[in-house]
């Protein structure tokens, strides 16, 4: 028995519990039935959806079109998490994502701490996906003359947001003016959202074989459509001679791909590496599919690579289709360009609007089959309650599991808004990637077995130092005041410190994130040279912790608060039940 927090899972041992050995659930398995192709469909499944449909407007309208390096850049990252991923996944092909992986690099209060975080990932990311599909079933029923009242397709906090901030949103006002009060409470909730949470918990509640079939569907029909949107709008914009709007006035008047500069285009981080979420989900399936080994890190990277050049794509035709500043409050990006004002297509509108309802609807699928299947793991560890484990004796599912996550997204559809969903998801699943990069530089060296994935070992003792060291460089190079902006040194401008009336501390802004960045890189270079760490898993941590730098105070005081709970309730539950502690 340990008591070490730190207590790993041995790799052997994580392997015996798999699904081939029939674990805790009475005696049923999880039915392996995924091929590539499915897995791969999985992925496109899980990442095309409220990203690109709802929340690219968001994004456009504080980058302009320079959006497409954040993608880029977003992609990189994503990329070399994925092969983090696969590594893991090729050795360990079980259900449970990065909460397995960790368990076996980091030890349990990390693996613990990670499947927390992604709780945020796969159920609280699904309410974000849930409003947004709530926004398009809404409009798409009024084009067909149907009308849902404002009280029963917002959510409540929109409203209230909507009302003390003074907004001039016609719709979130009448949500608030127009709702029954009830007990002195206004009744105000999205509706839309409820339903299909509802709906989804239980075809996933019913079994993997009729979600797959669901999904490629759903995969096949959004691919259509999305290229659909960049053959006609891409088309529009040459033929209409709107390519000016890539490199658009600011405020100054000066024209340029990024005008609100870099820092315009790093407030969408949370909304571009939205767009990417769903690519890990896909390890998740690893009990599911035929060949693990071999198939998840092909499933991964292919979605991750298809995914990656339609979003570039789609930007590009977003931003030269209309100018990045009209997409202020633009929810339903993808049909709002082929609205009268702008290119003009009635036809594509409908279309689109169809189209994004399934799309968001295969995410939805894709995450709620997730979550249950990686507390499922946390419960055949001990970490989480036996019932979790629990597998329907018809259906092969995690039948309680998928219950509670119905009721974990569900509920909070009642208290929460988009924004705030949306935040706490990127952060949470940032940090989980940064974990699990970390944890392949911890992980030995493994033979290599033909048919499996192997991630290619490239020293970083010289490179990864250089990276570092020329991209201090090069920062400093675009921008002198780089480093010294960072820590806001300059207070001449501030005219209550100059008078005296405030001190150093009341005026001091320093980017904190960014500096942590900093150090966290010289460290990791230093660290690299002495161990000769793997380049790749080390570009993971570094690419994913720059993302990171792109998040606010208040997410970061949002997240800091979910972890400490997390914690609490690992020490009060976990630490003791855990099987590691209770063996003998
Ligand atoms: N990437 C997923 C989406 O955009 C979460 O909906």
């Amino acid at each position: 028995m340990s008591s070490s927090l730190f207590r790993r899972k041995n790799i052997a041992n994580i392997m015996a519990e798999g699904s081939d050995d029939p674990h805790g659930g009475g005696g049923h398995s999880l039915k392996r039935v995924l091929t590539v192709k499915d897995l791969t469909f999985f992925g496109i499944a899980a990442i095309l959806g409220a990203g690109s449909f709802s929340s690219l407007g968001y994004a456009v309208f504080h980058g302009g079109p320079g959006v497409v390096i954040l993608f880029v850049i977003t992609a990189i990252a994503c990329g070399f998490t994925a092969l983090c991923y696969s590594e893991f996944a090729s050795r360990i092909p079980v259900a449970g994502s990065a909460y397995t992986y960790a368990y076996a690099s980091f030890g349990e209060l990390f693996a613990w701490i990670i499947g927390w975080a992604l709780i945020m990932e796969y159920s609280i990311g699904n309410i974000y996906v849930a409003y947004s599909w709530s926004d398009y079933f809404t409009s798409l029923l009024e084009k067909l003359h149907v009308h849902i009242p404002a009280y029963l397709s917002t959510s409540y906090m929109e409203a209230k947001h909507a009302v003390e901030g003074g907004s001039s949103n016609a719709e979130e006002l009448a949500a608030w003016n127009n709702a029954p009060i009830v007990g002195g409470i206004r009744m105000i909730l999205d509706l839309p959202a409820l339903v299909i949470n509802f709906l989804i918990t239980y075809l996933v509640y019913r079994g993997i074989k009729e979600s797959r079939n669901f999904s490629n569907v759903m995969v096949i029909l959004k691919m259509a459509v999305v290229a659909l949107i960049i053959l006609v709008g891409g088309y529009l914009v040459f033929a209409n001679g709107l390519t000016a709007n890539w490199m658009p006035a600011n405020d100054e008047g000066v024209k340029s791909f990024m005008p609100n500069g870099f820092s315009g285009v790093m407030m969408a981080v949370a909304s571009v590496f939205f767009a990417y979420i769903g690519f890990d989900a896909v390890s998740v399936l690893a009990e599911e599919s035929k060949n693990p080994q071999r198939d998840l890190p092909k499933g991964m990277m292919l979605s991750l690579v298809i995914c990656t050049v339609i979003y570039i794509l789609l930007t590009l035709v977003l931003t030269g289709a209309v100018n990045y500043r009209n997409f202020e409050g633009v929810g339903d990006p993808l049909a709002f360009i082929f609205e009268k004002q702008n290119l003009n297509v009635g036809w594509m509108q409908l279309f689109v609007a169809v189209i994004a309802v399934v799309a968001m609807t295969s995410v939805l699928l894709v995450f709620q089959m997730g979550q249950p299947r990686m507390w499922m793991s946390m419960s055949r560890d001990g970490l989480m309650p036996p019932v979790f484990q629990k597998i329907h004796p018809k259906y092969k599912t995690p039948s309680f599991a998928t219950i509670v996550t119905g009721l974990v997204v569900g509920v909070p559809i009642l208290f929460t808004d988009k924004t705030f969903v949306l935040d706490f998801t990127s952060i949470a699943t940032l940090f989980a990637f940064v974990l699990v990069c970390g944890g392949v530089l911890l992980i030995p060296a493994k033979e290599k077995l033909h048919g499996r994935f192997h991630l290619p070992y490239i020293n970083g003792q010289f490179i990864f130092p250089l990276i570092v060291i020329g991209s201090m460089v090069i920062a400093y190079m675009l921008s002198k005041n780089y480093f010294t902006d960072m820590f806001n040194f300059d207070f001449s401008g501030n005219p209550d410190y100059v008078s005296g009336k405030k001190t150093f501390m009341d005026v001091a802004t320093p980017n904190i994130s960014l500096i942590i960045f900093w150090i966290c890189a010289l460290l990791l270079a230093m660290a690299s040279f002495v161990k000769k760490y793997s380049l790749i898993p080390l570009m993971g941590v570094i690419t994913c912790m720059y993302l990171l730098t792109g998040m606010t105070k208040s997410n970061w005081l949002w997240f800091i608060g979910w972890l400490l709970l997390g914690i609490m309730i690992y020490f009060l539950y976990g630490y003791r039940k855990s099987k590691l502690a209770t063996a003998a």
